[in-house]
């Protein structure tokens, strides 16, 4: 294994990751940072958990330290697809940025723009962004990129796609041409291929997982529910498990009729979704952080980057749209080198959709026909009768009074580490 210092970063960075108790670099870090810090474009795919972050984030606070910034003209841009990502890519990078003297801020939607124009009036050294936030503030004339010379893409094959394209390509030309450009995702196929031959110069690809990149401490199932109403069942006594859940809906609706469910049965469950407010999302994740809320019930939105330490199992209850997206969701939990479970649940109809996905996704998954009362539904995922009163609907004040917990209950959760309680998504 090699150090970060062996890397050849600063030592205030290298000094900062060991009091968080990080020294030797995971493989995609061993294998980009040091082409990163000489400058060059990088594609870089790992699995997902695998340590990305830091991949480009270090090098790129490595190559700002020692020159000025103005305000409102960062020299490094990170875009990220969702608000939560953002401020956890912010977050992360922020102590090793105050080591060097940088200045990080985020900017996202959902958020009072003064905030931000306000945050951009003194001098940024790296800016992360949602697209559409960072076009706002350009159109506003507070922002602008002319003197960002280096350029990370997370997420970047979703940034390619063409939900994001558009606004992603407009960023990327104001930015100067000769900037460095880094894309990284678990998942970089073809989609990015627009965007290497737009933007990128020689590119060198380090990619530490075949093209499918998967994780090898993730068990997965596919749990045979049977009907409707049997799966139903399944996935309240899943929720009353022991333990950090995140529970995967297709649409927003879904996840609040889940939630709705999950609550009812007292299990204390919060929803993630575009449609919420982002006091109802920034709570239903600092909810999930700190434990008090067990099981995180989420649109896709969730499903790329959040990095919350202890996430013990992921559940897709309704299976994602495409394989992608089920390689993204499961990489939640088993993050940095831990281990956990991803169950899928099919109903009868959903069985050939199931294994057509999964084949694509090339994980090797163990069947297994499950009921809400048997054996092997609690061995899997630690399923229990759900036991607590009902709760309301997240928001609205608890009969019990506050700080009532059931089922899965914070309080026995082990203690956590600094990482993990700085972790994810705020
Ligand atoms: N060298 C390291 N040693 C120990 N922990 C590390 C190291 N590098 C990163 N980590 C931790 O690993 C976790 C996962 O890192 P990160 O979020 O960057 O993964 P990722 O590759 O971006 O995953 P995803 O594809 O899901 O976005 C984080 O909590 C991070 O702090
Ligand atoms: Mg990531």
């Amino acid at each position: 294994m090699t150090s970060f210092a062996e890397l050849g970063l600063p030592d205030p960075i290298v000094r900062v990751l060991s009091k968080q108790g990080i020294t030797d670099a995971f493989p995609i870090q061993e294998a980009a940072i040091p082409d990163a810090l000489s400058g060059r474009d990088i594609l870089g795919r790992g699995p997902t958990g695998s340590g990305k972050t830091f991949t480009f984030g270090l090098p790129m606070l490595a190559r700002l330290a020692g020159a000025p910034s103005r305000p409102g003209s960062p020299r490094g841009l990170v875009l990220a697809p969702t608000r939560e990502l953002a401020a956890q890519i912010r977050e992360r990078l922020e102590d090793p940025a105050s080591a060097l003297g940088l200045r990080v801020i985020d900017v996202v939607g959902g958020v009072n723009i003064n905030h931000h124009i306000r945050a951009l009036a003194a001098p940024v050294d790296l800016l992360v962004a949602t697209p559409g936030r960072a076009e706002d503030l350009i159109n506003q004339g507070k922002l602008d990129l002319g003197r960002a010379e280096i350029t990370a893409l997370d997420e970047a094959d979703q940034m390619a796609d063409m939900g994001f394209l558009p606004q992603v390509r407009k960023l990327l030309d104001r930015t100067p041409n000769d900037a460095q450009r880094m894309l990284f995702s678990a998942t970089l196929d073809g989609d990015v291929e627009k965007l290497v031959q737009a933007y990128m110069h020689d590119p060198v690809t380090h990619s530490t997982a075949p093209a499918e990149a998967a994780v090898d401490t993730m068990a997965h199932y596919v749990l045979e529910v049977g009907d409707r109403e049997q799966r139903n069942d399944v996935v309240l006594r899943i929720g009353a498990r022991e333990g950090r859940t995140i529970m995967f809906m297709r649409t927003k609706h879904g996840v609040d009729r889940q939630v709705k469910k999950l609550r009812r049965a007292g299990i204390h469950a919060q929803g993630l979704h575009g449609d919420k407010g982002q006091g109802a999302r920034t709570r239903a994740i600092e909810g999930f952080s700190d434990g008090s809320t067990p099981v995180l019930v989420a649109t896709d939105i969730a499903a790329r980057g959040i990095d919350i330490g202890g996430v013990s199992l992921v559940v897709h209850v309704d299976p994602p749209a495409e394989h992608k997206a089920y390689l993204h969701r499961a990489g939640r939990t088993a993050r940095a080198g831990t281990s956990g479970t991803v169950v899928t649940l099919a109903m009868d109809e959903q069985r050939d959709e199931v294994a057509q996905l999964l084949r694509k996704a090339g994980v090797e998954a163990t069947s297994v026909t499950v009921a809400p009362g048997s054996e092997a539904l609690v061995r899997i995922t630690g399923a229990r009768e759900p036991q607590g009163p009902p709760l309301p609907p997240p928001g609205h004040a608890s009969p019990a009074g506050p700080g009532t917990r059931t089922g899965t209950g914070g309080k026995r959760r082990p203690a956590r580490s600094r990482r993990q309680r700085r972790g994810g998504g705020r």
